[in-house]
């Protein structure tokens, strides 16, 4: 199959989270099961084109894109994603990309990704490259399911190219005033109350996406069923319900060749499941690097993340107290919300030995904190796959999680008694989002932390588990089947 795949952050080009190593990484893994894969991503201030030796499309350059009745010259530049030869198209409008950030509240974010999705379609129609699926992600290209089926449906080329969007979080649905219809060419006619494309009286591009795509999906099987309830679905349990039929969860892969102690270069001591001793060194290392001494015997726990309200970090909040009386040190790395940012600096001034805080976006230290912590924690409020407990697994680095969508898939609870003798656990969770049901969990984690033999076997359940991509590629092979027989 021809498949195009769209995305607003792809590794290593640019990247905020898991969205940019699914889409950094799927992509291949399709290549290798057959397929003729190409992604579009934006050209951002941070794409640095000597680095990532990007070639300048002179033949379909510029292309002249009409956003909110101005037109924009838009390039093409390419590249390859990592040791394949899956081609990467960079719309380039710096007009619309170079920004502080990738996403803005800039009154005007609603034209960059009218302007990023039309330029994905004007490109293919350049390239005479017809696909058989469009793969749209998130709210970013929520409007090219529909712009194929109206705006560009004279085109022949797209008689036989069906739409697959995916839901990576229904937490952001990038929702406009009606001032938007006019900015995207967006026929009046369509928006009206309770339809496809309006929510709460705003243009809303997600729900678009999920109306108008032949197939839709989201990132695991748990957070599909969780995302038909009031509670999940920040307002599209009804329209997921009325697509249930077309509707699927398929877990997100791990790219293993760059999250792997066995070869990880932006680690300083290899190790893997039959021989664990370069992860203590990791530790000492990592807790060095804070500043923090380094006692044999005291659990490190581990965190890596957005610091956004979703991650449950109010949670946290509400339990500091009583995590902060556990016998056990704290790195945290991660950047967003102040009050967050605040917490957790405030902390480390308190108490410079027991908690190492590092605010900022930084690869490197993300893979040294999965290599050198003993326990990671990711009590989300909601989390659609969550990459992190996945990483944590392959690292012996033991998830202490909140049972909900992704990490209720992948991470398994160790008890002894309730596995009849199995052994089968890889984890500890809780189900109540509760501060009393985080601290019991991370008490039962440090409960068996002491206990080696138990403590190895809980390692290296989770050393031994497969997440890698091929599964979940050929669960997309057939989700695309099923897009292609809606056309
Ligand atoms: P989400 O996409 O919701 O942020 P995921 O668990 O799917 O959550 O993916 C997060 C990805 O972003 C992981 O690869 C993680 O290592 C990375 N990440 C998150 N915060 C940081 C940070 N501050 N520095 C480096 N990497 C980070
Ligand atoms: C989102 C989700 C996360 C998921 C990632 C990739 O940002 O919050 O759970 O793993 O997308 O699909």
């Amino acid at each position: 199959m021809k498949i195009a795949f769209a995305a607003s952050e792809v590794v290593p080009f640019a990247k905020t989270g898991g969205l940019a190593d699914v889409s950094g990484a799927l992509p291949v893994e399709l290549e290798k099961l057959g397929h003729d894969v190409k992604v579009f991503m934006p050209k951002y201030y941070s794409v640095d084109e000597h680095k990532f030796n990007l070639e300048y499309q002179s033949w379909a350059s510029p292309m002249p894109i009409r956003v909110a009745g101005k037109v924009f010259d838009v390039n093409l530049y390419k590249s390859y994603l990592r040791d394949s030869s899956v081609e990467i198209y960079f719309i380039d409008c710096p007009y619309f990309f170079h920004r502080h950030n990738l996403y803005t509240n800039d009154l005007d974010e609603d034209q960059r990704f009218i302007c990023f999705s039309k330029s994905v379609i004007e490109a293919l129609q350049r390239l005479h490259w017809s696909p058989d699926i469009i793969h749209c992600n998130d709210w970013q290209t929520g409007l090219i399911p529909l712009y194929i089926k109206d705006n560009y449906s004279w085109d022949k080329m797209f008689a036989n190219t069906s739409t697959v969007f995916t839901v990576h979080n229904i937490g952001y649905q990038g929702k406009f005033s009606p001032q938007t219809l006019f900015n995207a060419e967006i026929s009046e006619d369509l928006f009206y109350h309770g339809g496809r494309i309006e929510q709460d009286g705003l243009v809303n591009f997600l729900k678009t996406g999920l109306s108008f795509a032949d197939v839709i999906n989201t990132v695991s099987e748990t957070y599909a069923k969780e995302l038909m309830t009031p509670e999940y679905s920040a307002g599209m349990h009804h329209l997921l319900k009325y697509r249930e039929k077309d509707f699927y969860g398929i877990i997100n892969g791990v790219d293993y060749d760059v999250w792997n102690p066995e070869t990880d270069k932006l680690i300083p001591y290899n190790y893997s499941k039959d021989d664990l001793s370069g992860k203590e060194k990791n530790k000492e290392e990592l807790l060095k690097k804070f500043n923090m001494p380094y006692q044999k015997d005291i659990p490190l726990i581990g965190i890596v993340s957005r610091l956004a309200i979703q991650k449950g970090f109010d949670l946290i909040q509400s339990a500091l107290g009583e995590l902060m009386q556990f016998n056990a040190q704290w790195i945290i790395l991660g950047s967003g919300e102040q009050k967050y940012e605040n917490m957790f600096q405030a902390l480390h001034e308190q108490m410079p030995r027991k908690v190492g805080t590092y605010i900022g976006y930084n690869n490197d230290l993300a893979h040294l904190i999965e290599a050198g912590a003993d326990i990671f924690l990711m009590p989300s409020h909601y989390e659609p796959c969550g990459l992190n407990q996945i990483y944590s697994l392959k690292y012996g680095t033991v998830p202490v999680v909140r049972k909900t969508g992704g990490l209720a898939d992948t991470v398994q609870d160790w008890n002894e008694y309730n596995t009849y003798g199995m052994d089968t656990g890889n984890g500890f969770s809780f189900v109540e989002y509760k501060p009393e049901a985080l601290v019991n969990a991370i008490q039962q984690a440090l409960f068996d932390y002491p206990n080696k033999p138990v403590w190895k076997k809980i390692q290296l359940n989770g050393m031994n588990k497969d997440y890698s991509w091929k599964h979940s590629a050929l669960q997309y092979e057939e989700l695309y089947k099923k897009a292609k027989l809606k056309r």
